[in-house]
């Protein structure tokens, strides 16, 4: 059958617009100029579990390769100090972002792991809000970052200007950049993770564990909560009866009520076996001193956790040698080694 004349003539119209569009360069669009922050940016993805909540994103600095890529440098590279210290100097990614040792007159380094889930920072819960908000306090407190040595920086003062459009880099542009890379510091291939998603099974005594830990027998779910292993509030466990120290009376430092003397956020328990220093002021050193504790250390002071205080638990858990062991194996599942060596998140410089 031979095609319709108007059938040819249908197709090399069709051929001529086609080509003509392949051929032709795109103008640029003249109605919106590239003027918006995200103009050179590539929008980027957190990766989590699928048991995860999707986390809130702060709007004016949404995920973008670029940003997550500076801030990463920032946190390897010494010249936000003035002492020549790197934030990975003490946060340490082979540690879960937390170090092996204390430091001299600082509390033990808090890992970093999870934390676009988290509202309330630090081992007392002294700082709040977005991870933005926490790294401008980082930079401006607690490193007292030099402004001029940034802006002098022939390395950083044109990716500053590519990615957050400026030409005199402030406090506020390392903290956003800084707050991208933390963000992305998500563990999610531990082997608790992918028993939650169906992928692995875990031994006997790390599934007896896991059932200690997430019943009433041991019930350290009610504070160490799915899926980040914190509610993210403030209790006092009973590590104290008397608070010496300052640094003993936790969330009161916050708030002046005597109702939160040793009250401290509950610990973020990712990656904890590959920790070795507990508590806000490192006290117990092994697992097994932190599982004596609850076991039958608490002091039954009269702001103790109601969690702590239920009446099966006189002064604590009591639980067998076996049951320990069980929930220590089960406090190791916790632990992604894929994670502590992730070349994403390494030193970049
Ligand atoms: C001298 C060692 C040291 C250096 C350097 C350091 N940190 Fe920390 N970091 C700590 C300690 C100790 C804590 C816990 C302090 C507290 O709870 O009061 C902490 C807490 C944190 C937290 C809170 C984690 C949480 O779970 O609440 C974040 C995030 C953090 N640091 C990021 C950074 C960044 C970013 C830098 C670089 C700008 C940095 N740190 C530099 C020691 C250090
Ligand atoms: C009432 C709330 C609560 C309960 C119940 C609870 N914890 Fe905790 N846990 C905390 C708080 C708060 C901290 C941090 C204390 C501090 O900073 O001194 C903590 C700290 C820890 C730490 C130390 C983590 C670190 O990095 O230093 C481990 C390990 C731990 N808990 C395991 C458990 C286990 C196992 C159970 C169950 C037997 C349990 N917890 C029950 C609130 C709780």
């Amino acid at each position: 059958m031979k095609p319709k004349y108007t059938t040819i003539l249908f197709l090399l119209a069709l051929f001529l617009i086609a080509s003509t569009h392949a051929c032709k360069k795109k103008p640029d669009n003249p109605i919106v100029p590239p003027t918006d922050t995200l103009y050179t940016l590539t929008p980027d993805t957190l990766i989590y579990p699928p048991h995860f909540p999707a986390p809130e994103l702060p709007a004016d600095n949404m995920p973008a390769k670029e940003r997550y890529q500076l801030g990463r440098m920032l946190y390897y590279d010494t010249i936000l100090s003035n002492d020549g210290r790197a934030c990975a100097g003490c946060h340490i990614q082979n540690y879960g972002f937390s170090a092996p040792a204390l430091y001299k007159n600082v509390m033990p380094v808090l890992p970093h792991e999870n934390l676009a889930w988290y509202k309330n920072f630090m081992w007392d819960g002294s700082k709040t809000g977005t991870l933005e908000d926490l790294m401008l306090f980082e930079v401006t407190d607690f490193f007292g970052t030099d402004l001029s040595k940034i802006n002098a920086s022939t390395k950083y003062k044109p990716l500053f200007k590519k990615y957050f459009r400026v030409d005199n880099i402030t406090r506020k542009e390392i903290a956003y950049a800084l707050a991208q890379y933390v963000r992305k510091i998500i563990t999610r291939q531990s082997k608790y993770d992918l028993y939650m998603q169906g992928l692995v099974s875990l031994t006997p005594d790390e599934y007896y564990g896991y059932r200690i830990f997430f019943t009433e027998t041991g019930d350290c779910f009610h504070c160490h909560s799915n899926p980040v292993m914190s509610d993210n509030q403030m209790h006092n466990t009973g590590l104290d009866s008397l608070y010496t120290k300052d640094a003993d009376k936790g969330y009161f430092n916050v708030t002046g009520n005597t109702n939160d003397l040793g009250k401290f956020r509950t610990a973020n328990l990712r990656n904890v076996a590959q920790r070795n220093y507990y508590m806000h002021d490192g006290r117990f050193t092994t697992l097994q001193q932190v599982i004596d504790f609850y076991d039958h250390g608490m002091h039954k002071v009269n702001n103790l956790d109601p969690i702590m205080a239920l009446p099966f638990k006189t002064d604590g858990l009591h639980l067998t040698d076996l049951q320990k062991t069980q929930l220590i194996a089960f406090l190791k599942t916790l632990t992604d080694t894929t994670f502590v060596t992730d070349p994403t998140l390494s030193n970049p410089n």
